[in-house]
């Protein structure tokens, strides 16, 4: 049933503002980390329409607002998609399982970091068509692909993830769906002109929200050229480190020091 027709007192309810909250913004931006497990409680309708509302206030080059969103909860296209892109997800994890070797070196150890994520992404695939809702971005192209067409789509998906985040729900953006591209667009009848840019899969966590783990801040971070140190850009007390990533690079040169 489509929101905007629903009528009597379900109509005053769709014209309610939005839900309040529960995080603050930057603590939400700080603890909105990839969310893979859920529960099977359903997403309703009004935490969706916040969560959309959010995504497409999203900024897009010239404010064209380029971006779709397709709502997958259970229909029976949906249903369809969800085994296409869950089929899709099985056979590209099972690939980079066996060629990044998560079951060998410390992956042997069943409580090492590499073995919990292989067992979170082995759970993540072999329980796909279950997860509430699976939301595929678009971008509608309106002229030949450009190097930042994403920046008018990508952060949409992000605010998305924020907003699920802010109401207590939680997801992860997934590019299953490129390997089954041409499949779901005759599934769902995208357009030839329009980009299926990802898989965003959203629920309500099974496991906790917790500190985003990245690199030093100090990594990220030059000041005023290339490899230049930024004195002040130190992590806040008690800031979590993850070592994924590429290899450090030497430790940078301070401005005015070493060859330039
Ligand atoms: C471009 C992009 C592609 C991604 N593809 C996948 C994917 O195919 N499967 C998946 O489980 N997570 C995927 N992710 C989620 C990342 O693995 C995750 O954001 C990253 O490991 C950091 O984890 P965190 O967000 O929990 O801190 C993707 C994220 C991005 C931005």
């Amino acid at each position: 049933m489509s929101a905007g027709r629903e009528s009597g007192a379900a109509e005053t309810t769709w014209a309610a503002p939005l839900p309040a909250d529960t995080v603050g913004l930057l603590e939400g931006l700080t603890t909105t980390r990839a969310i893979r497990r859920y529960t099977d409680e359903p997403v309703p309708r009004q935490a969706l329409r916040a969560m959309l509302f959010a995504a497409t206030r999203a900024p897009s080059g010239s404010n064209r607002q380029p971006f779709r969103f397709i709502v997958l909860t259970d229909g029976p296209k949906a249903a369809a998609a969800k085994t296409l892109i869950g089929q899709a997800a099985r056979r590209v994890w099972s690939g980079k399982r066996q060629t990044d070797g998560y079951d060998s070196g410390s992956g042997a150890q069943t409580d090492s970091p590499k073995a919990r994520t292989a067992r979170a992404m082995q759970q993540f695939v072999d329980e796909f068509e279950r997860i509430p809702v699976v939301i595929l971005p678009c971008l509608v192209r309106y002229r030949d692909p450009t190097p930042s067409e994403g920046a008018s789509v990508y952060p949409a998906c992000q605010n998305l993830l924020l907003a699920a985040r802010a109401l207590g729900y939680g997801g992860a953006f997934t590019g299953w769906n490129f390997a089954v591209d041409a499949e779901l667009r005759d599934l769902l009848g995208v357009p030839d002109d329009t980009f299926v840019a990802g898989t965003i899969t959203l629920g309500r966590p099974a496991g906790r929200h917790g500190p985003v783990r990245r690199r030093p801040l100090a990594e990220l971070v030059y000041e005023e050229e290339w490899g230049g140190v930024a004195d002040w850009a130190l992590d806040p007390p008690g800031t979590e480190h993850t070592s994924a990533g590429p290899p450090r690079p030497a430790t940078p040169a301070r401005r005015g020091e070493g060859p330039r």
